[in-house]
């Protein structure tokens, strides 16, 4: 892929754009005016951090950070043969540039979603080529995290999730998973009901946090245990894939927990407000 464009630059798609520029295609980011800035310094900072970690050069950094071009003219996506959109996970504007980039790219262009609750078959339908749209799931930090799921749809061309997942793997360095369009796919379908359910120990007041996560850590070996993954992950984006799961499948173990609701509804959001189960203020 020589080509690729992101839409959004925030922190997934700062760190997609940043992989597949390290990866050796030019990369256009599409930002809102006001925030164009700050999606080149993410990238910026982030690739900064690798060099100083030793796992990049310096000339490679400056060669990737030369490769990506952070815009607002979505025109200039025209020559893309990837796109990936990774905008705030709201229906009607993801819709609304699917709908745009159709009329934009060449009709063999690939369109790639990365969102983590949209069947992303409504996605491939604003478009007059469903068979072209897929989901591309990264995980965060993406420059970091080894997997991208690859989101089949009922319409999509079998050869063109072949290119993606190729491209994940052989270009990006990524593991790939398939999985079916269904709400929280494989790996959000299994994590979030796990600690929902550590939520709900928690708010019934049959542990405290400190023990739930040190159980998961020193009895299971998970590196992080669930409610400081929770905070990790945010409050807010757990709510909405537990909600979305309980939409999706109605049955009561995906329902949200009113803890988890009331924690959003205060602000406490985990590590990004500073307060989530633990204090991150100081
Ligand atoms: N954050 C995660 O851990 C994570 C993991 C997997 C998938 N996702 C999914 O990735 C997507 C993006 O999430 P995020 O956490 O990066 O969100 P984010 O809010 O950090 O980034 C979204 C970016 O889109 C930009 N944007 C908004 N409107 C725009 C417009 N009209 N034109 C161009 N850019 C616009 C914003 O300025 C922002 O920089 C969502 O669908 C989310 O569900 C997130």
């Amino acid at each position: 892929m020589k080509n690729v464009g992101v839409i959004g630059g925030g922190t997934m798609g700062a760190g997609i754009a940043e992989v597949v520029a390290r990866a050796g295609s030019t990369v256009r980011v599409l930002e809102r005016a006001e925030a164009v800035d700050a999606a080149r310094e993410r990238i910026a900072k982030s690739l900064a951090r690798a060099v100083k970690a030793g796992k990049l050069a310096e000339d490679e950094s400056t060669a990737t950070l030369d490769r990506i071009t952070v815009t607002t003219d979505l025109e200039s996506f025209a020559d893309c043969e990837l796109v990936v959109e990774a905008m705030p996970e709201i229906e009607s504007l993801k819709l609304e540039y699917f709908h745009k980039l159709d009329d934009i790219v060449s009709k063999d262009a690939i369109l790639a979603t990365n969102t983590s609750s949209i069947p992303v078959i409504r996605l491939a339908n604003a478009t007059r080529h469903p068979e072209r749209v897929l989901g591309m799931h990264f995980f965060n930090p993406v420059p970091v995290m080894a997997l991208v799921e690859i989101v089949t749809t009922l319409k999509v061309d079998p050869a063109v999730v072949t290119k993606v997942a190729d491209f994940a793997r052989d270009g990006l360095g990524k593991r790939t998973i398939e999985s079916k369009d269904q709400s929280g796919f494989i790996v959000n379908a299994l994590l979030v009901p796990y600690l929902t359910n550590a939520i709900r120990m928690y708010e019934s007041g049959f542990a405290s946090a400190e023990d739930i996560d040190e159980g998961m850590v020193s009895g299971c070996g998970h590196p992080m245990g669930p409610l400081r993954l929770s905070d990790t992950v945010g409050l807010d984006i757990c709510l909405a894939v537990a909600e979305s799961l309980y939409a999706e499948f109605g049955q009561a173990h995906y329902a949200p927990p009113v803890l988890l609701r009331r924690m959003v509804d205060a602000g406490y959001l985990g590590r990004k407000t500073g307060r989530g189960f633990y204090d991150y203020s100081k």
